[in-house]
């Protein structure tokens, strides 16, 4: 999984508890979202407490814990007031298929459904978690709707293998999955009902059946850009090289290995739905050795090494930007000198309307970047900072763009 450089504005998060398994998970949930840099206030449900103790939550969290009103933490005495005003996002994580029905029905029963009911225009995020057969109900998924009405936003559940043996759908979402959603409150939603198709990471170009041609890019920058796209309410699909990177959480993930497969890939998608915006962030090998025999080359006594003779491979880039009627094309130029002359001229070559320029060197592999945007007005530098950071300031520049083309 990625490193999470900290967070450019720490938030307010105030993270509620009830009692289920995954209340387990909370744990790693507050300590992500404490190492991105937000402040976290925890409130549990007395169930929840049977699950987790307390002093676990108030030292990953720094704070101590709000349990229920008759003991309140804040002087006023109005916990159930106080703790929701101090908030930039109130998630709650786990749901259980109680807490969802007292929030739908609005019972003050306890703190955190009191909490609830006072969250007034603070942006909410429930995560369900809970047996299949549960989450299935006809009662819960009621109130789930009835929840969506009211204007908070349910975080899966997701499907999977369950604490109780069974496989489907009620697991609750997994901590990193629920900092990226809790961190998409905050992003204006720019890309809201766009399409975006990018490609991302290095292609492998096979030379016999184990060896190959590929190069460093480790696929960071162009996972940054799918989930400030993601953010930014965009439908993305990743077309993605061979990288040690999860699939992003809320994007579709097309996993491809050559250059030729991700031409594939991207023209299918392409094809597939209206697309508005495409963006080439792939290093995507420029050459392919010509296949060599089945199976694997054999290194002979004496005998001269072999030599392989590389072919052309297509230009992805360049292919959907001449596309007629084809989406806005953003590119990326990782350079080794003269990055300014160098990616002025790639853009016009490649026919793009927007080139992110940066040295090759000083990006690939790492968790940060600097550029260069070049458009045909112009170039505008973006200082070193978080891939996550920059990723979003790109967003923000091309959503911008793609405004002003109506
Ligand atoms: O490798 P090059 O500097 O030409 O890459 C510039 C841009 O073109 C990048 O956005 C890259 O993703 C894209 N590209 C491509 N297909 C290639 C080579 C590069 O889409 N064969």
């Amino acid at each position: 999984m990625m490193n999470h450089p900290a967070a450019s504005s720490s938030r307010r998060v105030l993270l509620g508890i009830s009692g289920g398994i995954a209340a387990y998970k909370a744990c790693e949930l507050t300590r992500l979202l404490v190492k991105a840099g937000h402040q976290v206030q925890v409130a549990m449900t007395d169930a929840a407490t049977r699950f987790v103790g307390p002093l676990t939550l108030q030292a990953l969290s720094g704070r101590p814990v709000a349990l229920d009103s008759w003991h309140p933490l804040r002087a006023s005495g109005m916990d159930h007031i106080d703790l929701v005003r101090e908030a930039d996002a109130f998630v709650v994580a786990p749901a259980t298929a109680d807490l969802l029905a007292r929030a739908a029905c609005g019972l003050g029963d306890d703190l955190l459904a009191t909490l609830l009911l006072a969250r007034d225009a603070v942006p909410t995020l429930l995560a369900p978690a809970m047996n299949r057969a549960m989450w299935a109900h006809p009662a819960v998924q009621r109130n789930a709707e009835q929840l969506r009405r009211d204007g908070v936003r349910l975080a899966g559940p997701g499907s999977g293998e369950q604490a109780c043996g069974e496989v489907g759908d009620g697991r609750m979402l997994e901590p990193e999955q629920l900092l990226w959603e809790i961190e998409a409150l905050w992003r204006p939603r720019l890309l809201q009902g766009r399409r975006v198709v990018l490609t991302a990471g290095p292609t492998f170009e096979p030379w016999d059946a184990v060896r190959g041609l590929s190069n460093r890019s480790s696929g960071k920058m162009g996972w940054a850009l799918a989930r400030a796209a993601w953010e930014a309410g965009a439908q993305v699909v990743l077309v993605a090289g061979p990288t040690a990177l999860e699939p992003p959480h809320g994007v579709r993930t097309v996993p491809v290995e050559t250059a030729q497969q991700m031409r594939d890939a991207v023209l299918a998608e392409l094809e597939l739905a209206a697309t508005d915006l495409f963006i080439g962030a792939a290093a995507v090998a420029d050459w392919r050795p010509q296949p060599a025999a089945e199976g694997k080359l054999k290194k002979t006594a004496g005998g001269e090494p072999p030599v392989p003779r590389l072919l052309l491979n297509p230009d992805i880039l360049a292919e959907v930007a001449a596309l007629p009627h084809g989406p806005y094309c953003v590119g990326f130029a990782a350079e080794a000198e003269q990055l300014l002359a160098n990616a002025q001229a790639k853009r016009e070559r490649k026919g793009v309307e927007l080139l992110v320029a940066n040295l090759g060197p000083q990006t690939f592999g790492r968790d940060d970047n600097a550029c260069l945007l070049i458009d045909s007005t112009g170039a505008r530098e973006f200082p070193r900072m978080s891939k996550l950071e920059l990723a979003r300031r790109l967003i923000e520049e091309i959503a911008a763009r793609l405004a002003a083309r109506g």
